[in-house]
């Protein structure tokens, strides 16, 4: 999920590496570190913290180091919390191979304890270092063939990059899910999670597809599938910028978020859907009782998260019926709660570091609730605080308003119901359909975003109003606040998100020909009908609607001024795919009006002050 450099040629290899993780920083990471190929094995110097602290320490160590081969990574960590042993590169025991990876091992516990029995030892928390050892466990004397066989065991995602002390010149790569491009220089290779790394030095590229290894050696790049057969890929020459390339193709880090969401879901769901429709969060395994004998849940949060956790209400109490409630962690702490016995509480974090969620999390456990985590950041304070919890893995979120982080809290908190569910009741039809239809979610993701032209014609329309009103019943209402905040925070219009029925009870003094009312209604059932009614009340007062309906539904046809569709769901789900239009209109109304939505005024993307 984070950075990765490599270089096999005649300079220096040091600066080089180092030149490309700063390159790579932008993407966010805890950690960093390098491997070089020295006379003697490989040299391997890593550090907790920022690149500049990997420096302090090379110099007088490598930092004059001759050699012409070595690779460097920044780590974001999702097995083992950000700390110096844990960074990356990781060793086999031993020391003789060194890799650098990018994803995650999905089954590396399995692979663990068949290399414990085997006698192999660990000294990190990681998923990578059990791929090094495996490796290693394969070698025979040809890097590459131990490689493949290695990842035939492998389940999970990886862009790796392994160096062996017996072949000084030459790197093996291999990409599975998480990228990874081969520089072809004058004399010398350069691989890269991605192009702004090595761009400074040269254009000529080899992108490697899935499933694809390949070995750098002076005497040139081979390439292969994981069956052995051989591949002859053109050069592709590059001239983007590197600005360009950093935000990948896309204007804006929010925009590239936003695109991101079909595999940022792949990733959060990855391992944890059961084919039975169980659920595995390893992270929770430790508490599994306690959770089956919850009398009451707690969701802290702030912002968006705090929107992820009213969703996580609705789906936590209809599929567990478990009582829920969801809290301001801003307002909890500060109003002296009860906490009965058995009570469970999540604080949902992005960053990890928002001092409200923090400081409730803490309250929450001095009054005896057991305090779980739901966080984005691996190694971040709220994740350290917690006794247990669910990662988002969502890779790092840079764009100050927050789209992926949304969706997979949403998700995560969907796959916490059913493990309720599934420890209080059984495995039933219900999780069996809600898994299946979980799995379709990230193709549905793809259809909404792939031509999403249509709600760029209703930002133009839009973009000069003064005010917006989003509304929403059900699971629909928290992406009306979502949709509000969303609009609010990066364009600086003021909106409100509102629970449809209740506008009558105030907010629709306010509709006329000037207000633009954004009604989700893409849900079926009783509700459907009902959010029909709260939508005539509107028209019937010149409103204008913007309506989200289900592709199959044509009950708004006559009565909404704009419709955009979305592809059907579980009525639970809806709110991974309504989301999105709310995401992108907001988007484009910011950069309608010229703004820097990545950065908007008055915000900070992690909020440490109370
Ligand atoms: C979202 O777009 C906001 N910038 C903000 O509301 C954010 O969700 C909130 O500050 C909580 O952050 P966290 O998830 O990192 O705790
Ligand atoms: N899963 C690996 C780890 O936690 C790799 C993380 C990354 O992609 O940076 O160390």
């Amino acid at each position: 999920m984070c950075g990765i450099i490599g270089y096999v040629g005649q300079r220096p290899a040091t600066p080089l590496l180092l030149d490309g993780l700063k390159r790579l920083e932008y993407r966010g990471y805890d950690s960093s570190g390098i491997a070089l190929m020295q006379d003697d094995g490989i040299n391997v110097m890593k550090k907790k913290g920022r690149i500049s602290a990997l420096e302090g320490m090379l110099n007088g160590h490598i930092a004059d180091s001759k050699a012409t081969v070595g690779i460097g990574h920044t780590r974001w960590a999702t097995h083992g919390v950000p700390n110096d042993l844990n960074a990356h590169p990781h060793s086999s025991m031993g020391g003789d191979l060194v890799l650098i990876h990018n994803g995650i091992i999905e089954n590396f516990s399995e692979l663990k304890e068949y290399l414990s029995n085997t006698g192999y030892t660990f000294t990190s928390d990681t998923d990578t270092e059990v791929l090094a050892n495996l490796i290693l466990d394969f070698y025979e004397g040809d890097l590459l063939k131990a490689v493949v066989r290695a990842l035939h065991r492998v389940a999970g995602t990886y862009g790796i990059v392994v160096m062996h002390k017996d072949h000084p010149r030459s790197m093996v790569v291999a990409r599975k899910g998480s990228p990874l491009v081969v520089g072809v220089g004058e004399d010398e290779y350069f691989v890269a999670s991605d192009l702004a790394a090595m761009v400074e030095h040269t254009r000529d590229v080899i992108f490697l597809n899935d499933n694809e290894v390949g070995i750098i050696e002076d005497s040139g790049f081979r390439h292969f599938n994981l069956d052995e057969s051989p591949i002859q890929r053109q050069i592709t020459h590059i001239d983007f910028t590197l600005e360009q390339i950093e935000k990948g193709g896309y204007r804006h880090f929010m925009l590239k978020e936003i695109m991101e969401q079909p595999q940022t879901l792949e990733d959060t769901m990855r391992g944890r859907l059961l084919p039975d429709g169980g659920i595995k969060l390893g992270g929770l395994n430790q508490h599994l009782d306690e959770l089956a004998n919850a009398d009451r849940i707690l969701l802290l949060a702030c912002g968006t998260s705090y929107h992820a956790g009213l969703v996580g209400e609705y789906v936590i109490e209809e599929l567990a019926r478990i009582p829920v409630e969801v809290e301001y962690a801003s307002e909890f702490r500060y109003r002296n709660p009860l906490i009965p016995p058995n009570t469970v509480a999540f604080a949902i974090s992005q960053s990890g570091e928002t001092i409200d969620t923090l400081e409730a999390l803490r309250e929450a456990k001095s009054r005896g609730a057991l305090g779980l985590g739901i966080v984005n950041s691996v190694g971040s304070t709220i994740a350290r605080e917690s006794v247990g919890g669910v990662y988002l893995h969502a890779g790092p979120e840079i764009g100050v308003a927050s789209t992926k982080a949304f969706t997979s809290q949403v998700t995560v908190l969907m796959m916490i119901a059913l493990l309720l569910r599934q420890q209080r009741m059984g495995l039933d039809e219900t999780s069996q359909d809600i898994t299946d239809a979980l799995r379709r979610i990230p193709d549905q993701v793809s259809t909404i975003l792939k031509d999403h032209s249509q709600i760029v014609d209703i930002a133009k329309m839009f973009s000069r109003a003064s005010n917006f009103l989003y509304l929403g019943r059900g699971t629909q209402y928290p992406v009306a606040l979502e949709g509000a905040l969303k609009l609010k925070e990066i364009s600086y219009i003021h909106a409100e998100g509102y629970p449809a029925a209740e506008m009558k009870h105030g907010p629709i003094a306010l509709i006329d020909r000037m207000m633009p009312v954004v009604v989700l209604a893409a849900q079926s059932g009783a509700e459907s009908a009902k959010i029909i009614s709260n939508t005539q009340e509107v028209r019937a007062r010149d409103g204008v609607v913007i309506a989200v309906v289900t592709e199959d539904d044509h009950q708004m046809d006559n009565l909404a001024n704009h419709i955009i569709r979305i592809p059907k769901t579980l009525n639970l789900l809806v709110p991974l795919l309504a989301v999105l239009p709310m995401q992108l209109l907001s988007y484009y109304v910011a950069d309608l009006l010229g703004l820097d939505m990545d950065k908007p005024r008055n915000l900070a993307k992690a909020v440490t002050v109370e």
